[in-house]
C-alpha cells in the first residue's frame, strides 16, 4: 500500500459528528490543541418520546449542521484556506445521522479541495484524551496534562458499546471483550425509565443515585465466559424485578406503569444500588486487563465516562495513575473525531470525497488502519 506521510505542524482539522443526537462540529490541531468545540444536542426535542428517534435526528441534523461548522471556524478565528483536514464520523450510529455528516464533510472537502479523513466514532471516543490543550473563546475545560501513552488499555462505555481496547499505538489494537447484549450506558437508560427518571437516563441515575443507599438492593453480576466480556441485560431485568417486588406488584406487570408507583426513595436507593453493581462490573475488568496486560497507561471514554462514581472508584482500584477527559469531551463531540483524524493523516491516504459511504454497524474488532 502507497503510505501517504504528512510532516506537517499546526495541522488544523475540522472535526464533524452527527452519528446520534448531537451535531458537532470542532477545530483540533495537531490532534491535541482544541481550537474551537461547538455541540447541538438535540435532547430537548427528544426528551418527549424518552429516546432518541431516528428519524428526527436526521431532520434535525440538517437544519443545524452547517451553522455549526461556521460557529467552529468562527469560533477558531479561521477560514476556510487554514483548514487541512476534515476528519468526519462515518460508523457506527443512525444512519440518517450519519449521512447527514458525512454528506456535509464530502461536499465540503470536494468543493474546498482538503483531505477528507472518515474515522470510527467508537475508537473517536478514546482521542478525548489525547486533547490536552485549549486555545478557544468557548469555556476553558480542565483537559488531562498529557497525551497517554502505549500500550494503552481503554474502556469504552457508551449508550451503544461497553468494551475493553488494547491499543498498540494509534490504528493498531485488539478488542479484549465487549458487551454480549445492551451497552452499559443503554442499561442506565433503561434503568431510568423503569424508575420514571428523566430521559437521557445516565446523568439522572448519577444524580438520583447520590442521595440512595448502593447497598439497599442486591442485584446480579454477569458471569461472562469471556473474561473481559459484559453483560448488563440481566443486571436491567433485575432491577425491574426488584422495583415491582418493591412497589408490591407481581412480575407481570407492565414496566410502563411502574413509575406512578415508584417514590423518591425507592428511586435513590434502586439508581444507586444498579450504579454500584454496573461500575463495580466496569472497574473490575478494567483492573484484571491492566494487571494481564501491563499498560503504559488507562482511559475511559464515551459517554459512560462522564460518571463520577466509576471515575471515582477507578481511580482508587487501578495500580497506575488515572486522568479523565472533562465531561464534555466524554459525551458525543468533534474534537476527539477530528484529534483521530489527525492520526490517521499522519499515516493514511485521505479518502476520495466521492466515494464514501457510511456503515451504521460496525464495532472495532482486530483493526489495523495504520499497519
Ligand atoms: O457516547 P455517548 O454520548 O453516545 C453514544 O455514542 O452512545 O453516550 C451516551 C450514553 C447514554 O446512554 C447516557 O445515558 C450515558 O452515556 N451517560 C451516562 C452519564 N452521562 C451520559 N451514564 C452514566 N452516568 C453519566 N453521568
Ligand atoms: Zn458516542
Amino acid at each position: 500500500m502507497v503510505r501517504f506521510v504528512v510532516y506537517l505542524t499546526e495541522m488544523k482539522i475540522l472535526g464533524i459528528e452527527s452519528s446520534c443526537d448531537e451535531t458537532a462540529a470542532a477545530v483540533v490541531e495537531d490532534g491535541t490543541r482544541l481550537l474551537a468545540n461547538v455541540v447541538r444536542s438535540q435532547i430537548d426535542i427528544h426528551k418527549v418520546y424518552g429516546g432518541v428517534v431516528p428519524e428526527v435526528a436526521a431532520r434535525s441534523h440538517i437544519e443545524v449542521i452547517n451553522p455549526v461548522i461556521d460557529e467552529a471556524l468562527a469560533q477558531a478565528g479561521l477560514t476556510w484556506s487554514d483548514i487541512d483536514g476534515i476528519g468526519v464520523t462515518y460508523a457506527p450510529g443512525l444512519v440518517g445521522s450519519l449521512l447527514v455528516g458525512t454528506l456535509a464533510a464530502r461536499t465540503l472537502a470536494y468543493i474546498k479541495q482538503i483531505p477528507l479523513y472518515p474515522v470510527h466514532h467508537v475508537e473517536g471516543h478514546v482521542y478525548a484524551n489525547f486533547l490536552t490543550e485549549q486555545r478557544s473563546s468557548s469555556p476553558s475545560l480542565l483537559l488531562p496534562s498529557k497525551q497517554p501513552a502505549f500500550p494503552l488499555l481503554a474502556l469504552i462505555v457508551s449508550g451503544g458499546h461497553s468494551q475493553l481496547v488494547l491499543f498498540k499505538n494509534h490504528g493498531d489494537y485488539t478488542l479484549l471483550g465487549q458487551t454480549q447484549d445492551d451497552a452499559v450506558g443503554e442499561a442506565f437508560d433503561k434503568v431510568a425509565k423503569i424508575l420514571g427518571l428523566p430521559y437521557p437516563g445516565g446523568p439522572s441515575v448519577a444524580a438520583a443515585a447520590e442521595h440512595g443507599d448502593a447497598y439497599a438492593f442486591s442485584l446480579p453480576k454477569a458471569k461472562m465466559q469471556g473474561p473481559y466480556d459484559f453483560s448488563f441485560s440481566g443486571l436491567k431485568t433485575a432491577v425491574l424485578r426488584a422495583t415491582q417486588q418493591a412497589v408490591g406488584e407481581a412480575y407481570d406487570f407492565p414496566s410502563h406503569l411502574l413509575p406512578e408507583k415508584v417514590d423518591e426513595r425507592l428511586q435513590r436507593d434502586m439508581a444507586a444500588s444498579f450504579q454500584r453493581v454496573a461500575v463495580e462490573t466496569l472497574v473490575e475488568k478494567t483492573v484484571q486487563a491492566c494487571e494481564e496486560y501491563s499498560p503504559a497507561s488507562v482511559v475511559i471514554a464515551g459517554g459512560v465516562a462522564a460518571n463520577q462514581e466509576l471515575r471515582r472508584q477507578l481511580k482508587e482500584a487501578l495500580p497506575l495513575p488515572i486522568e479523565y477527559a472533562p465531561m464534555s469531551l466524554c459525551t458525543d463531540n468533534a474534537a476527539m473525531i477530528a484529534s483521530l483524524a489527525y492520526f490517521h493523516a499522519l499515516s493514511v491516504e485521505p479518502t476520495d470525497p466521492l466515494d464514501m459511504e457510511v456503515v451504521p454497524s460496525i464495532s472495532m474488532t482486530k483493526t489495523a488502519w495504520a499497519t
